[in-house]
């Protein structure tokens, strides 16, 4: 057995990355008190910090900074921004209009607990707030540093917008009740999209500022394709499979909403074996990368069964 505590590892590396969002959070005060509350509600109710985790790994690969103490400041305004696009696209998913869930991170919902105005306010206040973020990282910078980040923040909200998250969860929304037309081409596209492209945008933000060549972009570009459509049929999976306390949202979403997902088009057995082919390929793309791959091998290895 391997003597490597992956399990005390992911807990050091979320601690640190809720202190670093923690820090981050704007005070609940003044008479937009309530939005304020029900943003820093939504994001400190829980969470993996995956897209976080993520940014800070690749970051650490290209970077030769190994030590896991100290976070750049350049880096911490963009892995609060990710959590705060990230739970904002979860506020908006569980409202009414889309998913219509009354729990999320083990907690109730944002509109459950807030009302749907304020968890529509709330979601456009996260993502408001993510580019403020992304600008204050800019402060003090040299001038080649700041061509890096914007190219960065370029990444981050296309990967967010049309181009990417809103854009799948449109095609989410609209092949809904559809009976699987539209089928695989259709369905390739909403994973890609609505949680591929934010699990790409944390991979390269990383790689970028962690300064990776246009090679190493690449590698890490089809890494993060893999391990995003990975994550999202395993959550598909989870949403028949899963155990509602442990996953911490509701089991039978999908179903309720006739969405179109991976279990749906292709079956719980080719989802499962699909998961295992995708985390594969990016652990044979992970080797031809520098730096220490050992918590980002273990971390693959373990989205693959993960129960939440
Ligand atoms: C949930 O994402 C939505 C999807 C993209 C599948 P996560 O499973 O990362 O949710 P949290 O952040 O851990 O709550
Ligand atoms: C949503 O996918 C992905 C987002 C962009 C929020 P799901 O609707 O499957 O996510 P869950 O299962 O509610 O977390
Ligand atoms: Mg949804
Ligand atoms: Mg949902
Ligand atoms: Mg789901």
């Amino acid at each position: 057995m391997s003597d490597y505590d992956f399990k005390a590892e992911m807990t050091s590396r979320r601690e640190r990355a809720e202190r670093i969002i923690e820090e981050c959070l704007p005070h609940e005060e003044g008479f937009a008190k309530t939005v304020i509350k029900a943003m820093n509600y939504s994001i400190r109710v829980g969470g993996k910090r995956l897209r976080p985790i993520l940014m800070q790994e690749c970051y650490r690969l290209f970077s030769g900074k190994n030590d896991e103490f100290v976070v750049e400041d350049e880096l911490r305004y963009y892995m609060a921004a990710i959590e705060c696009i990230h739970t904002y696209s979860l506020v908006h998913d569980d409202l009414p209009a889309m998913d219509n869930d009354m729990l999320r991170r083990g907690e109730p919902t944002t509109h459950a607990k807030y009302g749907e105005a304020m968890a529509i306010l709330a979601g456009d206040g996260l993502l408001n707030y993510a580019m403020e973020l992304t600008t204050r990282a800019v402060d003090g910078c040299a001038d080649d540093d700041v061509r890096r980040l914007v190219y960065a923040q370029r990444l981050l909200f296309d990967r967010s917008g049309i181009f990417g998250m809103i854009g799948g969860q449109t095609a989410d929304v609209e092949a809904e009740s559809s009976g699987n037309a539209g089928g695989q081409e259709l369905l390739s596209y909403i994973h890609r999209n609505k949680t591929g492209a934010l699990i790409m945008a944390a991979m390269m933000v990383g790689a970028i500022l962690g300064g990776a060549d246009d090679e190493q972009q690449r590698i890490i570009t089809s890494i993060a394709q893999d391990i995003g459509l990975a994550f999202q049929i395993r959550d598909d999976i989870l949403d028949i499979e899963g155990d509602e306390d442990t996953l911490g949202k509701p089991i039978g979403s999908d179903e309720k909403n006739q969405k179109l997902t991976y279990v749906s088009v292709y079956g719980i057995d080719r989802a499962k074996e699909d998961v295992q082919k995708y985390t594969r390929e990016a652990d044979e793309l992970l080797d031809q990368l520098p730096g220490n791959k050992k918590f980002l091998h273990a971390l693959f290895s373990e989205l693959v069964t993960r129960k939440n």
